[in-house]
């Protein structure tokens, strides 16, 4: 009755890896029990999902082929393209947001075009947009950019706004640190930068007024939901957040945290299921309203059951 903290279903965002091909449903062997799955292999993941009561999606696509302008990101018959189509024709019920970045798609692994072995913002910020514009297009019901350039929201909203999808809302990545939790996710999505880092682009994880400015920046852009990433070790910034914007807040629970539950409940180490509740309470308790996991098939079901929520 006095419960603090209720979290619901429909909360809950589920990220998944559709890559290029036919019949592949890889296990992602640093993120074990998630897959990489072709078209036509999708399906089965998404009935599963629907089944579970979770309702959106986040796709992040592996093209077959990656060059320096990141062509695949934004071709009409893209991997993100395709999978689109074809899943909003066999489960127009689920919520599809895409991320919108250039790292996955780039020969180099880079979010940006690059000039020299700098990322260059505003070349990137074209291609950002049209990227968007093409997921849209191809039946996304949200984009969601991550790449961290400075503008980006900007350029999307723009694009969106000319090209008749006013309605198309962005949920932008604003507060995302240059982190050792996405290493899991670089294996998946094979999109470790070749040389160098992300912290020209993403944040130093010693700032938080910084965050607050980039949520700011975010929001006069027109971004419709700011989102905080990891979110285990960055509970204080979700709260920030919450107090310094109006706008929803959703919190990713990214790989790695995902990785160390896995490896340490395999062990036998600690509780899964205990676990999982426990951060993803912790999201929810910071003040996020919508928290993306690799879990969230899991916590439906615990929601259903009573055992959080
Ligand atoms: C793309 C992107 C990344 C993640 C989401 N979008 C990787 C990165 O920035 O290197 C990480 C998600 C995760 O670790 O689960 N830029």
């Amino acid at each position: 009755m006095v419960r603090e903290t209720r979290m619901d279903k429909a909360s809950l965002i589920y990220p998944m890896f559709v890559k290029d091909g036919s019949g592949i449903r890889e296990e992602i062997p640093s993120m074990a029990g998630q897959y990489r799955y072709s078209v036509d292999q999708m399906f089965y993941a998404l009935e599963e999902v629907s089944r579970a009561g979770v309702s959106s999606v986040m796709l992040f696509g592996i093209p077959a082929c990656k060059d320096e302008r990141a062509s695949q990101a934004y071709a009409e018959d893209g991997i993100i393209q395709r999978a689109l189509k074809e899943a909003k024709q066999r489960f127009p019920d689920l919520y599809y947001i895409t991320d919108v970045c250039l790292c996955e798609y780039t020969s180099h692994g880079h979010c940006g075009m690059l000039c020299g072995h700098e990322v260059d913002n505003d070349e990137t910020l074209k291609l950002l947009a049209k990227t968007a514009l093409s997921h849209a297009q191809a039946g996304a019901d949200m984009v969601a950019p991550s790449d961290m350039m400075d503008g980006r929201v900007a350029a999307i909203r723009e694009m969106l706004d000319l090209s008749g999808y006013a309605n198309t809302p962005i949920m932008s990545y604003a507060v995302k640190y240059a982190s050792g939790f996405y290493a899991p996710f670089r294996d998946a999505a094979d999109s470790a930068p070749a040389f160098g880092d992300r912290k020209s682009y993403q944040m130093d994880y010693h700032n938080s007024r910084e965050g607050i400015r980039e949520v700011k920046l975010d929001e006069e852009e027109g971004a419709d939901i700011i989102m905080v990433k990891p979110a285990l070790a960055y509970l204080d910034m979700i709260t920030r957040v919450k107090e310094e914007t109006s706008l929803p807040v959703a919190a990713y629970s990214v790989s790695g945290e995902y990785a160390m539950i896995k490896a340490a409940s395999k062990e036998g180490w600690i509780d899964e299921t205990q676990i999982v509740c426990e951060t993803a309470t912790a999201a929810y308790r910071a003040g996020a309203q919508c928290y993306l996991t690799y879990y969230a098939k899991e916590l439906a079901g615990y929601m259903e059951e009573g055992r959080i929520g």
